[in-house]
């Protein structure tokens, strides 16, 4: 049997795009449904993101999202650049005029997303399976799913957000022939650990290292987020904890500094590549987020993307379905995709500056290390990275 209902929107994916949309969108009035093929435990569990620009946080305050941001994120002015064996300090609000960044991991950000949504009895349907979009040539584009217990449900819908990331099945509902990718690959991955042991610096230090690229970030005064260059297609099963931490102190050592251990509570390999999907729209169906586009981690963009496209989703939808104007609509794809081709861009540039190639051949090594020092030895290229780093164009809401 098929369970027929209504909604004015239907999201696909209850990661931070989708349930910030859901969130937005109720607080113009604006019904929606969340469905979700992963289990509520796992999307909160989920490990990723934790740096958020200046805007995101801004916007998320704004909204009645920034309780628990505002008591427990890490605010930071700036970061350490290293290479050639020296640390090097970028004061960004020395040289943006006061910006800054947030660290508060995706996870926490995804609960109170969760939280809020369900408190306000919002219909969020975890564990999914068969999630489809149908009659999209129509106005009234139809999402189908079976739920948790089985019942299959057709729900018409007003428009429905793809936001249901990089692997999701929304993406391939716009017509063929209509969507054009750019796509660029790396040949590493980034092998990513949690610690319990309190962070060994204030500021997030991104290390190249002539063995390859290092990370120290943090989630708490008490938990430690730290990340390695791996070749591409390396297998975890030759990453002991030991030899993980052999070359995180080797990659991140400086004179005088001491990188302290713990244990690792989590262990994971994700690959590295930059990828846009344009347009972002098909009639009454929206991509946003991940779905749409992803960056190398490098940057620290990818979620403060998403957060950006679902914010003039929001808009978009609210204009189209309540005042019957498309304009911010038909402006939606070409807007996001200014602000994801400028991370875009970012997120290369901080990739390929550095990584060191499986291949290096000296005139690559020597251009990284003049763009670096050239980084920390200018104020006019210090300013770029910190005025990209901290985020372009303001948020509105
Ligand atoms: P997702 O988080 O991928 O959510 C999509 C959801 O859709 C998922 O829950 C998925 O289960 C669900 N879904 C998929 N298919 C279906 C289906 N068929 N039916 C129903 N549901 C479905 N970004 C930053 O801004 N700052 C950082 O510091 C940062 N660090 C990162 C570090 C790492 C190691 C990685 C891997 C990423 C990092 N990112 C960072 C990127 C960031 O995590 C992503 O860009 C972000 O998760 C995108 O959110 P999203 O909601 O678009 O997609
Ligand atoms: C993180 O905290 O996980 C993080 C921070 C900055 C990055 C990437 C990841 O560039």
């Amino acid at each position: 049997m098929t369970s027929s209902s209504r909604a004015q929107v239907g999201i696909v994916g209850a990661g931070p795009a989708g349930l910030l949309l859901s969130h937005l969108l109720a607080l113009r009035g604006i019904d929606s449904i969340v469905v979700e093929n992963r289990s509520r435990a796992y999307c909160e569990a989920r490990q990723r993101a934790g740096l958020l620009e200046a805007g995101t946080v801004e916007l998320l305050r704004a909204v009645g999202l920034g309780g628990r941001m505002d008591a427990e994120g890490l605010e930071h002015g700036g970061i350490y650049l290293q290479f050639a064996g020296e640390r090097h300090h970028l004061d960004f609000r020395d040289l943006t005029g006061g910006r800054w960044v947030t660290i508060y991991a995706q996870t926490e950000i995804v609960k109170d997303l969760i939280e809020a949504r369900l408190a306000a009895g919002a219909r969020v349907e975890f564990e999914v399976s068969d999630t489809g979009v149908t009659d999209l040539d129509a106005d009234q584009p139809v999402l189908g799913f079976t739920d948790a217990a089985g019942t299959r449900h057709e729900v018409t819908c007003d428009a429905i957000a793809g936001c249901d990331g990089f692997h999701g099945i929304c993406r391939d509902f716009l017509p063929p022939g209509l969507i054009r990718v750019a796509e660029r690959g790396y040949p590493y991955s980034w092998l990513g650990i949690l610690a319990t042991v309190p962070p060994s610096t204030d500021e997030l230090i991104y290390s190249r290292h002539e063995d390859g690229f290092a990370l120290h970030t943090m989630r708490t005064p008490q938990v430690s987020r730290l990340y390695l260059q791996v070749p591409a297609d390396e297998d975890l099963a030759r990453w002991p904890d030991d030899r993980i931490w052999d070359e995180l102190r080797r990659r991140l050592s400086v004179p005088g500094w001491e990188l302290k251990d713990g244990p690792i509570t989590e262990k994971a390999i994700s690959p590295m590549r930059s990828f846009v999907a344009s347009p972002m729209r098909y009639r009454r169906l929206f991509l946003a987020g991940d779905a749409a586009h992803i960056v190398p981690p490098t940057g620290a963009k990818g979620l403060n993307l998403a957060i950006a496209d679902v914010t003039l989703l929001a808009a978009a939808l609210t204009s189209l379905l309540r005042e019957a104007s498309p304009e911010l609509a038909d402006a939606y794809s070409d807007s996001c995709l200014r602000r994801v081709w400028r991370a875009t861009h970012f997120s290369w540039w901080m990739t390929s500056m550095l990584h060191t190639d499986p291949h290096p051949d000296p005139f690559g090594t020597e251009l990284q290390l003049s763009q670096l020092r050239y980084v920390v030895g200018s104020r006019a290229a210090a300013t770029t990275l910190a005025e990209n780093y901290t985020g372009y164009f303001p948020l509105r809401w």
